[in-house]
């Protein structure tokens, strides 16, 4: 049996399955749950500074191989969530925290206030493709935005941070290398794609009330898979990867392994397969490397290249 074991960015999972941002709500219950059921670390829903509504409903609907979804980010704001995780430290796994904000300022405030809750790392998006003022509708998709979020963050939070990227963006090495240069641990590649719109036939009208919404599940991954191909390779594996989008079985991690990623992210995969789709995952990996007689998933990373 080979070892499911990963580090990255300063932690340590055992096994490379994360619970993306966003797909458990907001409360602390959920994401223990979600460490109960085997992933190698959790990551909670963004979080703002103050407290968000969101889009109105209806914020998402099922398309042909995922979803799209409009939930405008919200969220129960900063000073809740302190006190909703304030027990963030006793889960078995690690958990990360993810947040979203304005501006560099507004990102580096939020960071250093939730690294004082317990968390392992800190997550920032810099992706959404559907929320004004946020992620790619604030400009924050650029080598520049990146850069500059990152150092400012890196100066007031002591935990290992990941940068949240858009598969949207066309020049991910130069993100990438910049999200390295500002001195990012780690890229977590990606988030939703698009946006996307189904309209209702009989009403005339776009389903989603934001009328379009990121794309995610089984429909993006082979975009993803590129994506930290691309990233990989324009960083020359010099930043670790979590490969997210459209991972559902473990034969989707390894491709995301063989890509060049060192963990992968898993969100839609819960309404595909449960709360069990992080140990089935687990499973299928352990069962590969048996087969292949591999000793660490660590053989596999980014041997897709050259
Ligand atoms: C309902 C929903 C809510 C989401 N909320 C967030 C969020 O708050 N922050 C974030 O960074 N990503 C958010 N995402 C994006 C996911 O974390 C993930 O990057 C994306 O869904 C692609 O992965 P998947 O195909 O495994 O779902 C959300 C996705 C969904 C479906």
């Amino acid at each position: 049996m080979g070892s499911l074991a990963v580090k990255l960015a300063g932690l340590k999972l055992d096994n490379p399955t994360i619970l993306a941002s966003g797909i458990m709500g907001s409360d602390f219950h959920s994401i223990k749950k979600i460490a109960e059921s085997g992933a190698g670390a959790v990551t909670i829903k963004s979080i703002t500074k103050e407290p968000r509504g969101g889009h109105d409903n209806p914020t998402m609907v099922e398309v042909e191989g995922g979803f799209l979804n409009a939930i405008g980010y919200s969220n129960m704001g900063l000073e809740n969530a302190k006190y909703e995780f304030q027990s963030v430290k006793d889960l078995q796994v690690p958990a990360i925290a993810s947040v979203v904000a304005e501006d560099s300022q507004g990102f580096a405030y939020l960071a250093k206030e939730m690294s004082s809750v317990g968390f392992s790392a800190v997550e920032a998006v810099l992706s959404c493709p559907h929320t004004p003022g946020l992620g790619l509708l604030a400009g924050h998709g650029t080598p520049e935005a990146t850069a500059e979020i990152v150092s400012e963050i890196k100066k007031e939070c002591p935990l290992p941070v990941i940068v949240k990227l858009s598969p949207n963006s066309l020049n991910l090495g130069d993100i990438a290398n910049a999200a390295l240069e500002g001195g990012a641990d780690a890229v977590n590649m990606g988030n939703s794609l698009g946006p996307g719109m189904v309209i209702d036939t009989v009403c005339a009208k776009p389903v989603l009330s934001y009328k379009v919404g990121g794309m995610s599940g089984k429909a993006i991954k082979a975009i993803a898979v590129r994506c930290v191909y691309d990233i990989f390779e324009a960083t020359q594996g010099k930043i670790p990867i979590i490969g997210t989008g459209g991972v559902v079985s473990g034969q989707d991690a390894i491709e995301m392994l063989m890509a060049g990623a060192s963990a992968v992210g898993v969100g839609t995969g819960v309404y595909y397969r449960g709360f069990e789709v992080f140990r089935k995952i687990s499973e299928e990996l352990d069962d590969y490397l048996t087969t292949q007689k591999l000793t660490s998933l660590s053989e596999l990373v980014g041997v897709a290249h050259g």
